[in-house]
């Protein structure tokens, strides 16, 4: 076991539940932010954000990066070590990214690499889990690549579900924020009978439509009825920008995690036009966005120079 006094580390932004795979699937996508930790001979810890969101990140004992990486201390039942940490955000905060996913993972791996390696992947993963609530963020986070997560006796079976290649995902990032708090807080206690069967068919469907990178069944398989048909009324111009993105040519919409961010899926040949057409009407709506075409991230979090 080799200690290191100093560790930076990428870790991918990822969107989650995909439409009808809510709180089961996630995928890690092409945007990152960055976690450097050093080992301190004195004092308690130092926390630096940079990044143009910088402001909305706090940087006392309340950071989540911090508390991820005190809580593997614990884990291990070790002191945390004084530590310098700087945190350059690329994922914007609060809007369906994954930014809590990043810091949690972050904040362990972090940890995990400075106490020498205690804990193995899927020790951190279960941690990570347990501090996110849900895995979908985090786990692909942490490991990259689409991935279900479905709970086991053990604790979690994790599969990794095959990307067609042609499919292209594309971020519409509005300039206002949702909380995963509230998006949660409108969604029902239960459900109906229908809707559950309505979601496992879909959730199907679109492994096979993401698999195959089949169009039909993929606008089919995006539909959902646990949580978006409650969640579109917090996003200003959700039908505008999914009526304008279908046309477009894109496969079919759906709200990124929690939302704000809208998630289209497209090929190559429209996806220059879902871009465009993403933008343009939620400026229709008075809303800025950055729509960015990105690409599946396969390898997680890592080690950087
Ligand atoms: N599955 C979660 C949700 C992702 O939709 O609430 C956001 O953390």
């Amino acid at each position: 076991m080799s200690v290191v006094s100093c560790v930076n580390l990428s870790v991918p932004a990822t969107t989650a539940n995909l439409g009808p795979g809510f709180d089961c699937i996630g995928a890690a996508l092409t945007l990152s932010n960055e976690f450097k930790f050093t080992r301190l001979d004195g004092g308690e810890f130092k926390i630096t954000v940079t990044g143009t969101e910088a402001a909305g990140v706090k940087t006392d004992s309340s950071n989540l990066v911090y508390q991820a990486f005190v809580k593997l201390y614990q884990y291990i039942d070790k002191t945390p070590p004084p530590v310098n940490m700087e945190i350059k955000l690329g994922v914007p905060l609060a809007r369906g990214l994954g930014s809590s996913a990043t810091a949690i993972v972050g904040g362990l791996v972090g940890a995990n690499q400075l106490a020498g390696e205690p804990l193995s992947q899927s020790q951190l993963m279960e941690l990570a889990i347990a501090m996110e609530g849900h895995p979908d963020n985090v786990v692909p986070a942490l490991i990259g690549g689409c991935r279900l997560a479905a709970t086991s006796k053990a604790g979690w079976e994790i599969c990794d579900i095959p990307w067609h290649g042609d499919i292209i995902p594309v971020v519409a990032i509005p300039n206002f924020e949702l909380s995963t708090e509230e998006a949660r807080r409108v969604l029902p206690t239960q459900v109906s009978h229908a809707d559950a069967i309505f979601n496992t068919a879909h959730l199907g469907l679109l492994l096979r439509g993401l698999a195959t990178g089949r169009g039909d069944w993929l606008t089919s398989a995006l539909q959902d009825k646990l949580h978006q048909p409650y969640r579109q009324q917090l996003i200003t111009g959700y039908d505008a920008v999914n009526s304008a993105a279908v046309s477009a040519g894109a496969y079919g919409m759906v709200i990124s995690g929690a939302g704000p961010t809208l998630l289209a899926l497209t090929d190559q040949t429209h996806s220059t036009d879902v871009v465009a057409a993403m933008a343009t009407a939620w400026q229709q709506q008075g809303i800025t966005a950055s729509v960015r075409l990105l690409s599946i991230d396969h390898q997680g979090a890592r080690i950087i120079s």
